[in-house]
């Protein structure tokens, strides 16, 4: 395999784009590209004060890479969930995100949920109904509040996550599959800000395979942490993802028409926003001020309030639910 650029010898072959890159125009492209999709879906401008949320990953490190040689002005936030056990999954990512940042002379600022809410997010679980058999729900809860805090108090324009075609085209098929349109009609390389307590977010690195983050982050010498949560095993998502690569190995570029004949759709008005089920009726949170839909506290406040009432009725003596 030849690189279509320059003849040298190709890192990498993109079957569905029918591209095959050497190392060095590799690392060019791939910021060209994210360039042509943040200007493509509008997501922000050259201006904007970007948050960009690391967790450590070759998707979020390599983006937050790209956005920084591109001339952005990124600040990093990593958010500490106490996911450790035998594979020190958590203080290793960030120990990675950390270094990522020292080395480039970048700004992290680190959320530590046990240090802000008294419980990390595997003792949240199991001590609330919620995340009874994994913490997934709790955690994810938890990481688009502390996202939007974070980037709101912090004064920053969009908050950046690493999401990459595998990741939204899991949740595509996940959502079309119960029909959820609501959900549907929110997915996209921009959420909107649909109030003033909510940031405005986006995916510079929804159009990219992740075997396309993988290899920019591998071509870039990048420390990232392999490793997936170990809760995610199991996970929905995944099972997804799998299929997905099963369609893609047989009919190369499968995923991404998937994503962007839904986008089109979407820009063709075919996919109702109204239907939003998020967007209507937000009011703020008693507790908290942010946004929600739910009356009185939001589902954050709700669920820490009764991870703090079981960790009192367990020093009382009482058994935890
Ligand atoms: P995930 O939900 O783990 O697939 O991650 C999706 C995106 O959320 C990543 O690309 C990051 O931008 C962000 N993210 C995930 N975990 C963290 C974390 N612990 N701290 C900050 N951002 C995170
Ligand atoms: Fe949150 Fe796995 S449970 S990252
Ligand atoms: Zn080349
Ligand atoms: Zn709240």
């Amino acid at each position: 395999m030849k690189c279509r650029k320059c003849g040298g010898k190709a890192a990498i072959n993109m079957r569905q784009h029918k591209l095959s890159l050497c190392r060095e125009h590799y690392l060019e492209w791939l910021p060209e590209q994210t360039q042509r999709f943040i200007e493509k879906y509008r997501m922000f401008s050259p201006q904007a004060r970007l948050l960009v949320a690391v967790s450590g990953g070759k998707d979020s490190l390599g983006l937050w890479d790209v956005l920084s040689r591109l001339g952005y002005q990124a600040d990093g936030l990593y958010i500490g969930l106490g996911i450790d056990g035998g594979l020190a999954y958590s203080s290793e990512s960030q120990r990675l995100a950390e270094r990522f940042a020292a080395g480039r002379g970048l700004r992290l600022t680190v959320v530590d949920v046990a240090a802000l809410e008294g419980a990390t997010i595997p003792e949240a679980a199991a001590r609330t109904q919620r995340g009874k058999d994994k913490p997934c729900s709790v955690c994810g809860l938890t990481k688009r509040h502390v996202m939007n805090r974070a980037a709101l108090d912090g004064g920053y324009d969009v908050l950046v996550t690493g999401h990459n075609l595998d990741d939204e085209a899991a949740v595509l098929l996940g959502n079309t599959l119960t029909w959820a349109t609501g959900y549907r009609a929110r997915q996209g390389p921009v959420l909107e800000a649909t109030h003033p307590g909510l940031v405005r977010k986006a995916k510079p690195f929804c159009r990219f395979y992740e075997r396309e983050t993988a290899a920019y982050a591998l071509l870039r010498g990048i420390e990232y942490i392999y490793d997936e949560c170990p809760h995610a095993v199991g996970a929905k998502s995944i099972y997804y993802k799998e299929v997905l690569n099963q369609m893609e190995a047989e009919r190369p570029g499968l995923k991404l028409s998937f994503y962007l004949s839904f986008l089109e759709a979407k820009e063709r008005g075919l996919i109702a926003a109204q239907s939003d089920p998020a967007a209507a009726g937000l009011h703020p949170c008693t507790t908290c001020g942010q946004p929600t839909s739910a009356p009185g506290q939001c589902a954050y406040c709700r669920t820490w309030e009764r991870v703090r009432s079981q960790a009192v009725r367990t020093l009382e003596g009482g058994q935890p639910v």
